[in-house]
């Protein structure tokens, strides 16, 4: 039962009001409307304003408790289209209500009724922007925070939506990482670590390993502290500052970097092979690629196109920081592959590549 505001009309004018109050979308789907001898309660989504009063005629204003219906009614149901959302601890991310004439009130509402677990439903107001990659949001229903306590493989991430990155679509692709390091003893830099989103997955399952997790936004490296704490690993340590400022601390120390910053780590691939060990290691290296190819008459989605584009990208980068900083490696690529699309005809790909030491000693 629920205490919901309510319109009371006289029985024989019920349907004339339920259809009105249900064009307003205004009408509590998940609620049974009561009824007896005289009158109908029709449950409602919110308080009628003035301007709504007019539209709905003679009728009586209340509140009072209403049945909510357990059937297992989809969202589609009840709001008339499939709206595109993430969830993220127990906040809902509404991603393109707007752009599809939805109702992003009736759908934040629908949303929360039909997942109790859902105490904060946001909308997306900007695209990911700026140095820190993050977000602009504004609350649509719910608590008023954008603070969440996400789960994934195990691991929780403390997080502010709007203070720093975090994208529960990676979760297969950091779970991929991780089972690469399971148990391993190595020295791993997450070059831009976020909250720790690889970080914490990789140190969970490589106790002997040591992880270097590097950020620039401090509100990121403020929550990787505590989610270090949150998930008892003490094999991280947490670094606030820019990269290419701080990388010569760890000149030759990894033996493997994730760098997931994926339209621009090529610009940063210096600063990682100048933290690799001499003797070689692993990048995993993220790059978002467009499925067209550049001339214009053949423009056909290709996801190989994508992954092609990539590795191109890659070797020339790391050639040329060879070239530049005199370092003695080579090239291999050890998988291409897409992680999830990016924009229509577009991918994050992500490349794990063996860099090996010319001189033939390596450790892949
Ligand atoms: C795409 S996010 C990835 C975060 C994390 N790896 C994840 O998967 O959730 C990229 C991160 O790189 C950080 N960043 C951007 N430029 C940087 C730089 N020059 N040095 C260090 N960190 C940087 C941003 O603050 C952001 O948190």
């Amino acid at each position: 039962m629920e205490i919901l505001p309510c319109v009371k009309a006289e029985k024989r004018r019920g349907e004339e009001i339920r259809r009105a109050l249900k064009e307003l979308e205004l009408l509590r789907p998940d609620a049974r409307i009561i009824s007896n001898a005289d009158f109908i309660y029709l449950p409602l989504i919110r308080a009628l304003k003035e301007e709504d009063k007019g539209k709905i005629g003679a009728a009586e204003l209340l509140t009072r408790k209403f049945e909510i219906l357990e059937q297992k009614r989809s969202i589609e149901d009840i709001v008339g289209l499939k709206p595109s959302y993430e969830i993220i601890g127990d906040v809902a991310v509404l991603t393109d209500v707007d752009s599809r004439g939805g109702n992003e009130q009736l759908v934040a509402n629908a949303l929360m009724s039909l997942h109790k677990n859902i105490k904060v439903v946001t909308k997306r107001i900007s695209p990911v922007e700026g140095v820190f990659r993050k977000r602009k949001m504004t609350i649509i229903a719910g608590e008023n925070r954008t603070e969440t306590m996400h789960k994934e493989n195990g691991c929780k991430y403390k997080l502010d939506l709007g203070k720093v990155y975090f994208n529960p679509r990676l979760a297969s692709e950091r779970n991929r990482v991780a089972a690469q390091v399971r148990g391993s003893k190595e020295e791993i830099i997450d070059m831009f670590t976020g909250v720790g989103s690889f970080s914490i997955q990789v140190a969970k399952r490589a106790r002997q390993s040591h992880v270097t997790a590097i950020d620039i936004n401090p509100a990121a490296i403020r929550y990787l502290r505590e989610n270090i704490k949150l998930n008892g690993v003490r094999n991280i340590e947490a670094i606030e500052g820019d990269v290419r400022e701080i990388y010569v601390k760890f000149r030759n120390k990894a033996d493997r970097i994730i760098m997931n910053l994926p339209k621009s780590a090529y610009l940063f691939l210096r600063e990682a092979l100048s933290m690799l060990n001499p003797q070689g290691g692993i990048l995993h290296f993220y790059d978002v690629e467009s499925s067209y190819s550049d001339v214009r008459e053949e423009k056909i989605k290709s996801l190989e196109r994508a992954i092609h584009k990539a590795k191109e990208k890659l070797a020339a980068k790391v050639k040329e920081a060879c070239e530049q900083e005199g370092f003695h490696f080579q090239l291999k690529i050890l998988k291409a592959m897409k992680v999830k699309p990016y924009a229509p005809y577009a991918y994050i790909i992500g490349v794990d590549a063996g860099i090996e030491n010319e001189t033939g000693s390596h450790r892949i």
